[in-house]
């Protein structure tokens, strides 16, 4: 056991060494675990009582015999163990004589695109590790093409397993050569292929004996010699804005982690989004104040002058500021099991910055075997496709290639809160600034006034077969009646004119909610009432309909029918044919319905019939105003 003086030494020592972060990936069994808990143990920075454990666990746990098995190292916690996988992102910390080292382990299971994602964001390289007995798979291409994707330029092809093939240096050429031709077109610096074994140690720290034939250094000498700090070190400055810091009147700090370059007190600075500068009055730190602040440090800074800032904005070095737009062409990698849908909103980060995006449809994929152009309609797990992104606001960003800190973005869910997509920014688009909104004379409010009514959207949601449409037909009648302006919007007459080239799979199904939301919107706009009646299966695009006008003016009505009740219905016989299995995809078969959380109107048409729906509707349009 090394005492805490040794410890502080150490830690004092290794201070002032240069650091490398290096991620490794790999399939599940190439020895990923078992040559970084080979780096552990070599690089003497295991402690003994660690020690002590993994010798007794490699007993009772391990695959090595009485041998200590390295795997047991890394792949830590009991659970993991015992199932025999390793989840998320571990990062681990060692160090040699030469310099540091961060290593973000990324699990090899496919569907963990997403945490080898993360760790590549940060890393300067990449190990990929192949077994030599299987060679180069799918994963192997598709991890490349990622570390290549989120900045990684130094890749080193670790053949493991050489024991398993008599260190045969035949398989080794062969892979390293095939895997050189896929690498020609990464925008890669260097790649490294070295033969090892790790499990025996060969060509890890010690140059291999069976395998004389090699005569490059071991992969431990290669990490403690490659280069490190090209990439963002040498960016202008960036600093997103994490919060506004007043702690009392005389104070107003905006405080962050700088991003990238170098900021001193006197520095002129550019606000972006938006178009203001200043200069740097003080920069503030829990150590007290700083005359220069570098990359990667958390900061509270003061400003020269009174100017707008918020969470989210982007102080830039005024000579090089970040660009502004809200269109983007960009990469996204696909990371969530529901396939990404073109039209849909999505939340996206971009540093401290959000704002929602719509992405369109990809303009094509990227195969990452091939690295071919793919046509595409949508992305699934783990593809990547090249993107147009459409943002409610701008933002301030650079492309990817020249920062990741502030050209990378993620897209998340707004209703499960997943994380879907990381993306790429590569360059703005501009919207068509040829495009004008023209004033209209006769406004929204004139024409409601003129029709004496407060218009709003009536949407109603169901199974097919619940009762939309009889209940939309009836409400019409009685506001026709009294006099006011209605139009019935029904998705199965839409379907024959503006929308017949869309079917129902997922994809089809949010434009086709798009599509008559913004129909509904110009009939808001005429001062009609639009009855919407479609199945609009998803909370999502019914949120977006909602969102395209203002608060009160969107009324969801959930005809509340259960599958079950709708089925015995079947008024065109069409759940009779999707059970015969003539129609795919139908909704509550095979299809979802996300049934409506708030809706402002529910009704449950195994008790109420149509009048009494309509009586509802109509006392809810009195109560608030939309009708005398
Ligand atoms: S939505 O899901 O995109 O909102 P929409 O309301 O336009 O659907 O159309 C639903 C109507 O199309 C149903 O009432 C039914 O008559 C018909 N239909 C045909 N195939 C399907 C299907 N696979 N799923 C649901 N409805 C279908």
């Amino acid at each position: 056991m090394e005492s805490d003086a040794q410890i502080g030494d150490w830690l004092a020592e290794i201070d002032e060494m240069t650091l490398l972060r290096f991620i490794t990936c790999g399939s599940v069994d190439d020895g990923k675990s078992t040559l970084i808990g080979r780096l552990l143990y070599e690089s003497k920075r295991i402690f003994d009582d660690q020690l002590a454990n993994l010798e007794r666990d490699s007993k009772t746990h391990g695959t090595q015999g009485d041998n200590i098995d390295f795997a047991l190292l890394v792949d830590g916690l009991a659970a993991e163990r015992e199932q025999g996988i390793t989840i998320d992102v571990a990062y681990r910390y060692f160090a040699t004589e030469r310099r540091k080292f961060i290593v973000a382990d990324a699990p090899g299971h496919a569907q963990y695109t997403r945490n080898m994602a993360t760790a590549a964001s940060t890393a300067e390289l990449a190990i990929l590790l192949v077994d030599a007995r299987h060679g180069l798979l799918t994963q192997t291409h598709r991890h490349a093409y990622i570390a290549a994707l989120l900045g990684i330029r130094q890749i080193v092809l670790a053949v493991n397993k050489m024991d398993l093939v008599d260190y045969d240096r035949d398989v080794f050429d062969r892979i390293s050569a095939e895997f050189a031709t896929f690498a020609e077109s990464l925008p890669i610096d260097t790649l490294t292929p070295i033969p090892i074994s790790a499990r025996d140690g060969d060509n890890v720290v010690k140059a291999s004996k069976p395998m004389g034939w090699y005569d490059g250094v071991p992969l431990l000498a290669h990490l403690e010699t490659a280069p490190i700090g090209a990439g963002a070190s040498d960016a202008p400055m960036r600093l997103p804005v994490q919060w506004i810091n007043r702690p009392d009147a005389d104070f107003r700090g905006a405080s962050g982690q700088l991003a990238s370059g170098t900021l001193e007190v006197g520095a002129r600075v550019a606000v972006r989004p938006g178009d203001t500068q200043s200069v740097v009055a003080r920069i503030v730190t829990a150590d007290g104040d700083l005359a220069a602040a570098q990359e990667g440090r958390s900061i509270t800074i003061t400003l020269a002058d009174d100017v707008d800032i918020s969470r989210g904005s982007i102080l830039c070095s005024a000579d090089d500021p970040a660009d502004v737009a809200d269109q983007f062409e960009a990469v996204i990698l696909w990371m969530d099991e529901d396939p990404m849908l073109p039209g849909r909103p999505y939340r996206f980060k971009l540093a401290t910055q959000t704002a929602i995006a719509g992405v369109h449809a990809p303009k094509y994929r990227i195969d990452t075997d091939t690295l071919e152009e793919m046509a595409a309609r949508t992305l699934e797990l783990n593809e990547i496709g090249v993107c147009t992104l459409a943002l409610d606001r701008p933002v301030a960003f650079d492309p990817y290639d020249e920062n990741r800190a502030t050209g990378g973005f993620i897209l998340i869910d707004r209703i499960t809160h997943r994380t879907v997509g990381a993306g790429f920014l590569k360059f703005a688009l501009h919207r068509a600034t040829n495009l004008h909104r023209q004033t209209l004379a006769i406004d929204a409010a004139a024409h409601a006034e003129q029709k004496g009514q407060k218009p709003a959207i009536l949407w109603f949601t169901g199974l097919s077969g619940s009762g939309k449409s009889t209940i939309a037909n009836a409400l019409q009648k009685e506001l026709f009646a009294l006099g006011r302006h209605s139009m019935v919007l029904d998705g199965d007459n839409v379907r024959h004119g503006l929308n017949r080239d869309l079917g129902f799979k997922d994809a089809d199904r949010v434009e086709n909610i798009r599509r008559v939301a913004e129909v509904a919107k110009l009939m808001l706009e005429a001062g009609l009432f639009p009855l919407v009646s479609f199945i609009s299966p998803f909370r999502a695009e019914r949120r977006l309909a909602r969102e395209l006008v203002a608060e009160g003016e969107f009324i969801e009505i959930h005809i509340d029918t259960p599958l079950d009740v709708a089925e015995a219905r079947d008024p065109k016989g069409l759940y009779k044919k999707a059970r015969a299995g003539d129609i795919a995809n139908f909704t509550g078969l095979d299809s979802p319905y996300e049934p409506p959380e708030n809706p402002e109107i529910v009704i449950d048409t195994t008790t109420a019939a149509p009048e009494e729906a309509v009586a509802q509707i109509m006392a809810h349009l009195r109560a608030h105003g939309h009708i005398e």
